[in-house]
């Protein structure tokens, strides 16, 4: 039997130049906006032009509970009655937890999963717009937020069905602007969140759709994009291609390389799209080859073979591995060396990641030896 509940933002306009629709569109949801943008908020100055009465709240990077603790107060001290994103994942998220926060009681740490009481939201956020720069993380359509705590050294969500976008305003121009190295990063985080929630046990008819469709296009346009940034179609695939991603996450979980990956940023603060780039190949072929030992006859391989024709054109589990290694290679992806980690530290990385929530959708639970064995391989390049 087929069974599935599904939820996204309450709306989602898509398009290229639709971000100039925001102050009017911004006008039928509130009068008193808080805009988190990235750390140069003049970058998109011109977004914001027509919106009326706007506090602007620049992110520096991935954010940390002081940061979403600063934003709540300047939020609630400005009046805000709606929280809008306007940037980056790290920009997205810190707007949504603070919109979630607003008009609660309480500390953060409440509200937090693994490190803090995962209190449930008593009141309704504020409505959340998400306005993404970056063709990534899928953030306007998930209903979880990450922080980073510094002193438990670990990044943890806050999530809530009630913590999704009123308005997810998707302009691919926006992205036009990203250097090589951030279009490569945050192209291969989209592409590993169609890839992973389809392979996932909780993938259902809906969110395989949008994987096919994210796999198909991201197989056609993240290279590109890479190579050349002004690619305007290439542009709008991997805007669509991180938006489906986003839309199957939310509904069918995610696995390895998002595990591992949330555990290294937590640690090291190393860049969340750079991390899942490194740990793409090694966490397929690990997942791939604890299937083929376990169970050689198990769907998921099928769904990897597939994900391969979709990606290369050719049908495979080896086409697949091999097609993802070639991008990687091209979109000149550094070492898990690179993140800040040494050998020393992956038994303890493989221990959190395995109790991790982000890995609860691998389709084979993965031991900590397992696990290790992908951190030495990703080592290896
Ligand atoms: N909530 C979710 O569902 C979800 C899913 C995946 C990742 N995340 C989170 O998202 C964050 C990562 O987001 P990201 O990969 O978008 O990176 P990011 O937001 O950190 O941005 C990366 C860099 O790109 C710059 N940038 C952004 N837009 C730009 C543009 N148009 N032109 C030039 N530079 C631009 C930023 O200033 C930053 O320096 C992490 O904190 C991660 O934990 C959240």
């Amino acid at each position: 039997m087929t069974s599935f509940s599904f939820a996204t933002a309450t709306r989602i306009v898509f398009g290229a130049g639709s971000s100039a629709d925001l102050p009017a569109l911004l006008a039928g949801i509130g009068g008193r906006p808080f805009v988190c943008t990235g750390a140069h908020p003049d970058r998109f100055a011109a977004v914001l032009a027509g919106v009326s009465d706007p506090a602007t709240w620049p992110v520096a990077g991935e954010p940390t509970v002081d940061d979403i603790r600063a934003g709540v107060a300047a939020a609630r001290e400005h009046g805000a009655d709606v929280v809008v994103g306007l940037g980056g994942g790290a920009v997205l998220d810190a707007a949504k937890l603070i919109a979630a926060l607003v008009p609660n009681t309480g500390d953060v740490l409440d509200y937090l999963e693994v490190i803090g009481a995962g209190r449930p939201l008593a009141e309704q956020p504020l409505p959340f717009v998400a306005v993404p720069t970056t063709a990534g993380t899928g953030s306007e359509v998930t209903m979880n937020g990450v922080v980073t705590s510094t002193e438990h050294g670990v990044k943890v969500s806050m999530r809530s069905p009630s913590m999704l976008a009123r308005l997810a305003l998707i302009d691919p121009e926006l992205t036009l602007g990203c250097p090589p190295s951030v279009t490569a990063s945050s192209g291969l985080d989209a592409l590993t969140q169609c890839l992973e929630p389809f392979v996932s046990p909780f993938a259902n008819p809906l969110t395989d759709g949008f994987c096919v469709e994210g796999l198909q296009r991201a197989g056609r346009s993240l290279r590109r994009a890479y190579h050349d940034g002004a690619d305007q179609a290439a542009r709008t695939d991997m805007a669509l291609c991180s938006l489906l991603g986003g839309l199957a996450l939310a509904n069918a979980k995610l696995g390895a390389v998002h595990g591992l990956a949330g555990v290294i940023g937590g640690l090291t603060g190393a860049p969340h799209g750079l991390t899942c780039a490194t740990l793409l190949v090694p966490a397929s072929a690990g997942t791939v080859a604890a299937l083929r030992a376990t169970d050689p006859d198990h769907p998921a391989l099928a769904r990897y073979a597939r994900a391969g024709e979709l990606l290369s054109g050719t049908a495979g589990v080896d086409a697949l591995l091999d097609w993802l290694a070639e991008t990687v290679r091209q979109l000149q992806v550094p070492g898990i060396a690179g993140l800040g980690i040494t050998p020393e530290q992956y038994p303890a990385i493989a221990e959190q990641a395995a109790k991790a929530s982000s890995t609860k959708g691998n389709p084979v639970a993965l031991d900590v030896d397992q696990l290790v064995a992908i951190l030495t391989e990703a080592a290896r390049h």
